[in-house]
């Protein structure tokens, strides 16, 4: 078992959980390279497979992939750097967090910390960190626990949660997103009870919605820099979420928003995506004011073929400046009970701050060209492959 070093790390990680599917997709091919698929569907392989040890009792998942390298085609080369994985729930054998080479061997194994979400690399007082998310899942998705940072010698050197007092107690750290600023703060997202008149919705007047929050923490002092609160800016009726029968009490708040993404950029304002309103909006970093939004019932951007998204994650700026972007999103395009489209897809896309049009650069399909029900991530490389993440 070698213990690497972070000096190798160039990363790759999969984050929001479960990566049981992976889709190594390459700018230029994009077939499939599945290679055991047939033994994985038809449980063959036993429900999860699993890696073992002689050496350690680790556990970690048995990838399904071969490396769709083919240089003398012209086919471009993998990126570099290890896979950031942190699968959970019933299908592993072992939950948490690990870190795999190309070849899919275990490089070092992280399920000391339990279930384990929101896993890669930052950089902190400049030098590569882990950030990893641990705590408890509640049925309705969302998280309270703990982000910690482990250094190049997985030491912990810092625990923090969110620092706010909610409707009916504390609010902790949700599970979706934990980055560090280039101010080497944190951003967490948190989910948290409230009373909410649903009225609009046909809901109780007296109500309880579980509304969304972000929050940029300074860690050495736990000082909350900024404080964003979904229900003091983005009214409940700009959303999709089907209200059903909830949000007459607390156990049953209804997740109007749903936060799952926040990215902050060097103009100081944030980014930030909201599954449940099939939107991305950009926020001021003072003000907290939504400074546009793009996707859902209200975009201010005219959106152009092939780039409408819905119950979406994972929101990144590639390249920002004041008249033009490029951006990635994971559009899952359904939930569970609920489709918009065929399949889900990885998005590329350019949006023109000019005449704010939103354009689609690229489009990643899934190998199996299924729904992602929850959670999938996109990240461009720095050889401008993509590696997208999908359940
Ligand atoms: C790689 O590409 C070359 C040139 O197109 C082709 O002749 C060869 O069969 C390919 N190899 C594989 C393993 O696909
Ligand atoms: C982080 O702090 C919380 C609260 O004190 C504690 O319960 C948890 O065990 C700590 N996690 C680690 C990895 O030290
Ligand atoms: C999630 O569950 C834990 C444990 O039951 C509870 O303390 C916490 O308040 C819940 N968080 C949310 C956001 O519902
Ligand atoms: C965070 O707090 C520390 C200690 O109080 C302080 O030195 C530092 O300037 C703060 N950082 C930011 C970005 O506010
Ligand atoms: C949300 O919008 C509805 C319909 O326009 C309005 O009646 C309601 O007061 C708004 N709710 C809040 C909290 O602003
Ligand atoms: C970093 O902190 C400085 C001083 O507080 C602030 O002006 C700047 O916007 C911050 N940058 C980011 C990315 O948070
Ligand atoms: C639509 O979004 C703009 C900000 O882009 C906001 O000012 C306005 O209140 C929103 N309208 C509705 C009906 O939600
Ligand atoms: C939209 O894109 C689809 C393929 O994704 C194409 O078939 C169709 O012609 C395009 N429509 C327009 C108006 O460009
Ligand atoms: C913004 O980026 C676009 C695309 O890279 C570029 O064409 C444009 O010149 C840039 N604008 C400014 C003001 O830097
Ligand atoms: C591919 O999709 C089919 C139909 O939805 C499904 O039955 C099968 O399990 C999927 N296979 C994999 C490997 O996801």
């Amino acid at each position: 078992m070698s213990v690497s070093s972070f000096t190798r790390f160039f990363c790759s990680s999969v984050s929001f959980g479960v990566a049981l599917c992976l889709s190594l997709l390459l700018t230029v091919r994009g077939d499939s390279v599945l290679f055991r698929s047939n033994e994985y569907s038809t449980g063959a392989l036993g429900f999860g497979p699993y890696q073992s040890f002689f050496s350690a009792d680790f556990t970690p998942a048995e990838w399904n992939f071969v490396v769709p390298v083919n240089e003398s085609a012209g086919a471009p080369s993998l990126s570099s750097g290890y896979i950031f994985s942190a699968p959970r729930g019933a299908s592993v054998v072992q939950q948490g967090a690990a870190i795999y080479d190309q070849a899919g061997s275990l490089v070092w194994d992280g399920s000391v910390y339990g279930q384990t979400l929101a896993f890669s690399v930052v950089t902190y007082l400049g030098e590569p960190h882990i950030i990893l998310w641990t705590g408890t899942a509640n049925a309705s998705g969302v998280g309270s626990g703990y982000n910690i940072l482990l250094d190049s010698s997985y030491e912990v050197v810092a625990n923090f949660t969110v620092n706010l007092e909610g409707p009916t107690g504390p609010t902790l750290a949700d599970f979706h997103e934990a980055q560090i600023t280039t101010n080497n703060t944190a951003l967490m997202t948190a989910y948290q009870a409230s009373p909410y008149d649903l009225s609009p919705l046909d809901g109780p007047t007296d109500g309880w919605i579980l509304d969304s929050v972000m929050q940029e923490l300074n860690i050495t002092s736990n000082e909350p820099i900024f404080t964003w609160i979904a229900s003091e800016h983005v009214n409940a009726t700009e959303c999709y979420n089907t209200f059903g029968t909830g949000g007459g009490s607390v156990a049953e708040a209804f997740d109007y928003f749903h936060i799952n993404s926040i990215e902050k950029d060097s103009y100081g304002n944030y980014l930030i995506s909201s599954r449940h309103c099939w939107a991305v909006y950009y926020l001021d970093g003072t003000s907290g004011d939504v400074i546009w939004s793009m996707g859902g019932k209200n975009s201010s951007f005219t959106m152009g073929n092939g780039t409408s998204f819905s119950w979406q994650h994972h929101a990144r700026w590639v390249d920002l400046n004041e008249t033009y972007a490029t951006m990635t999103l994971f559009d899952n395009a359904g939930e569970f009970g609920q489709q918009q489209e065929s399949m889900s897809r990885g998005l590329y896309l350019g949006v023109d701050f000019t005449n704010m049009n939103v354009e689609l650069l690229m489009e990643f399909v899934p190998h199996n060209a299924s729904i992602s029900q929850s959670q999938g991530s996109v990240q461009i490389q720095p050889n401008g492959n993509f590696l997208v993440g999908c359940v």
